[in-house]
């Protein structure tokens, strides 16, 4: 099969080109060239990467013609975040290509209502990324189940891998909250730690896109999450992660708005943005018509970013 994936030199795509190409795929990555991928690089002497800037032939109504001019068995799009740029790439590839993946995000779902979350749910974004994504979810599958057009859209949760920094439990990007478990130090988790991630390893992400190639018939007009086996609470993540470290965690909490005056203008944001989700998802679907079944857990699969963060001298454990 040809495969293009759109913005294949990223963290999923460091997984999953490599896995198509064993899979036996011929595979075109378009990106702006300014990403490379962190793993494989032998493997990816096989691949090849077309400079496109996506954004921009969006804008001028030519990335669809571009995409179709590859005349791919399969399209992989990592990087669409509205209706209107799925429906620009849907124009062009429409009837001449035999499967269109897109990649979503948990964020589709606002706050929980029953856990884990499956599929089904009411979609209630909130944010510009989740209301993006939930309108390209909803235009893609409508227009796939009225037409007949072959696509499927695949929503993980907070990707981590080897190669750059997992979301942390304090719910931010900061490496700081890792380094303080990593010394035994005092740590402030906002609320009663209680809240929730839910983390996915990028080579399980990899995995999904691939299981839904095996199984187009399943996962064509369908929407799949892509999580780990369990989403973990603020409390609990920060606990385990002082152990990997040879440490008791020394964990204090404060209400929200105490909190957040303790921490940077950014982690606050990074840190609402994702307890005010708290997801906990199913992958019970994903499972049963794809058979996908996660490689990691989430604790792992932070591990082994950790180890990484470490290895190049990131992190000081
Ligand atoms: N990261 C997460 O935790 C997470 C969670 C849920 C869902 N997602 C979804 O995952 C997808 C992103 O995957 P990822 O994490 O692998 O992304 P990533 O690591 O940020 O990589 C983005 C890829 O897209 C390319 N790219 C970026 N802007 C481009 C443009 N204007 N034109 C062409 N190529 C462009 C990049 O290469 P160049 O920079 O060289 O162009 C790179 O190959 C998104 O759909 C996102 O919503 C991510």
């Amino acid at each position: 099969m040809k495969t293009v994936v759109v913005g294949g030199t990223g963290h999923i795509g460091t997984y999953l080109v490599p896995r198509l190409l064993l899979a036996g795929h011929e595979v075109i990555c378009l990106s702006r060239g300014q990403r490379v991928p962190y793993a494989d690089q032998g493997i990816w002497k096989q691949v090849r990467v077309e400079k496109v800037d996506r954004v921009q032939e969006d804008k001028d109504g030519r990335f669809g013609a571009r995409v179709a001019a590859l005349k791919a068995d399969v399209v992989i799009d990592l990087i669409c975040f509205s209706a209107q740029s799925a429906r620009q790439i849907v124009q062009g590839i429409e009837g001449k290509t035999g499967l269109y993946l897109s990649c979503g995000t948990i964020w589709v779902h606002g706050p929980s209502v029953s856990v884990p979350t499956t599929e089904a749910e009411p979609r209630r974004p909130f944010g510009e990324y989740g209301i993006g994504k939930a309108a390209m979810e909803s235009w893609l599958l409508s227009h796939a189940r009225e037409t007949g057009f072959p696509a499927a859209v695949l929503h993980p949760g907070h990707i981590v891998g080897r190669g750059w920094a997992p979301l942390n439990p304090a719910g931010n990007f900061s490496l700081g909250v890792f380094a303080s478990l990593a010394r035994g130090e005092r740590l402030v988790v906002p609320n009663l730690g209680l809240e929730t991630v839910h983390h996915v390893h990028a080579d399980d992400v990899a995995q999904i896109f691939c299981r839904a190639i095996e199984n187009r018939a399943a996962a064509v007009g369908e929407s799949f999450h892509v999580v780990s086996a369990a989403a973990l609470s603020l409390r609990g993540y920060a606990e385990r992660v002082a152990q990997w470290f040879g440490k008791k965690a020394q964990l204090e909490f404060a209400p929200w708005e105490q909190w957040r005056a303790s921490v940077s203008a950014e982690d606050a944001a990074a840190t609402w943005d994702h307890i005010s989700h708290s997801p906990c998802i199913s992958i019970e679907k994903s499972r049963r018509l794809l058979g996908y079944e996660p490689r990691y857990e989430s604790l792992p699969a932070v591990f082994e970013s950790l180890e990484w963060l470490i290895e190049h001298g990131k992190l000081k454990a």
